[in-house]
């Protein structure tokens, strides 16, 4: 049994945990920057690394301090490498360094998306490889054949903007301030998902991806009409997203195979109506579902130190040397998707 302390900075939440090999969370904290980032209605790159800064060290105490462990109890020090924004990335990244090297403990430099992918195997243990992984967050929106530690196949992404993106993009033209997704859905529950004609991008297309750029500008336009109430709005844009993952799904599942197992993570799966419908996927298919629970599935650094502790148990730790990463695909091999330059 290994213990691993995880650092996660690579967007605006700043995060330590220590999680055992064993699946035994013993402390997790996590500081927002939202009151930072409010008055700009998004992430400010400069100001999500210098607040990271600010906050890192004590909540990384204070994990320690939770979990009654030390530095000296801790087996190695997993800390997000990328890809994220970049000076939030280097502060998490250095800071794992220090440690590493003044406790004299190995550094595990995770792929924070890995961290996600794994997360669901930290909560279920019936969750063997492969499965096929909905990966949506804020900066992607993935389907994944998940093959082991450190192996993925790129069955789809997107060709513009993330799942994640277009709910916070929609949340800032109803007016519903950042981060957007939670606003949306909770504003979508009082509207009707019918009321509103919007295009489902990409749907039926013989090529897997995904698209949302048109979508965004579809809400953007029904906004200008005066003719919605913003909840129809809202309810009719997360009824677009639900079809538009359904559709990817179900090809990807015909074109590929379903493993058995989907699983979804990643912060939009923390959606209801979406992982509502992914159930009905998976029945459909006779699939097993897992889904982690909410906190789990929006950035925190548990899901980093699992992945650390799955790295540390195959043998993988990395030298004092890595480079942080802004960009870090899961599978280096997939061809590049039609468009796709910067989120893929
Ligand atoms: O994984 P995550 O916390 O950060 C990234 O790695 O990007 O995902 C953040 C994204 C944001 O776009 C946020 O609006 C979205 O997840 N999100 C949601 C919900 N909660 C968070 N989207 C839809 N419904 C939600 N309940
Ligand atoms: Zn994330």
């Amino acid at each position: 049994m290994s213990l691993i302390l995880g650092i996660e900075s690579s967007c605006d939440e700043t995060a330590a945990a220590l999680v055992t090999s064993d699946r035994e969370i013993l402390s997790h904290k996590l500081a927002g920057q939202e009151a930072e980032h409010a008055p700009f209605g998004g992430v400010v790159p400069e100001i999500a690394a210098r607040a990271h800064a600010e906050i890192l060290t004590p909540l990384i105490a204070a994990a320690l301090e939770e979990a009654g462990k030390s530095l000296d109890d801790v087996d190695a020090i997993a800390a997000t490498a990328g890809p994220g924004l970049i000076g939030g990335v280097m502060v998490g990244l250095v800071t794992g360094k220090a440690l590493a090297m003044a406790a004299g403990k190995p550094l595990i430099a995770v792929n924070h998306l890995e961290g996600h992918a794994l997360s669901p195997r930290l909560v279920n243990p019936d969750l063997d490889f492969p499965y096929l992984l909905l990966l949506v967050s804020g900066g992607h929106c993935q389907i994944l054949r998940v093959e082991g530690v450190g192996q993925y196949r790129r069955l789809a992404t997107t060709i513009d903007d993330a799942a994640g993106e277009a709910f916070d993009k929609t949340a800032k033209i109803l007016g519903l301030g950042y981060p957007g997704g939670p606003k949306v859905e909770a504003l979508a529950r009082e509207g009707d998902p019918g009321a509103v004609r919007l295009p489902r991008p990409l749907i039926r297309s013989r090529e897997p991806h995904f698209s949302f750029a048109g979508l965004k500008s579809a809400v953007v336009r029904a906004y200008q009409s005066g003719e919605h109430k913003p909840e129809d709005i809202a309810a009719s844009f997360q009824q677009a997203v639900v079809d538009c993952l359904r559709d990817r799904l179900e090809k990807a599942v015909q074109d590929h195979g379903s493993c058995g197992h989907l699983v979804v993570a990643g912060g939009v799966a923390a959606n209801g109506p979406i992982r509502t419908m992914l159930e009905r996927v998976a029945e459909d298919h006779d699939m097993a579902f897992t889904a982690p629970p909410n906190w789990l599935c929006t950035d925190n650094a548990a899901m980093i130190a699992w992945a650390g502790a799955e790295r540390h148990e195959a043998g993988l730790t990395d030298s004092l040397d890595f480079v942080a990463r802004p960009r870090w695909p899961l599978d280096p091999t997939a061809e590049k998707a039609r468009g796709a330059g910067v989120k893929a």
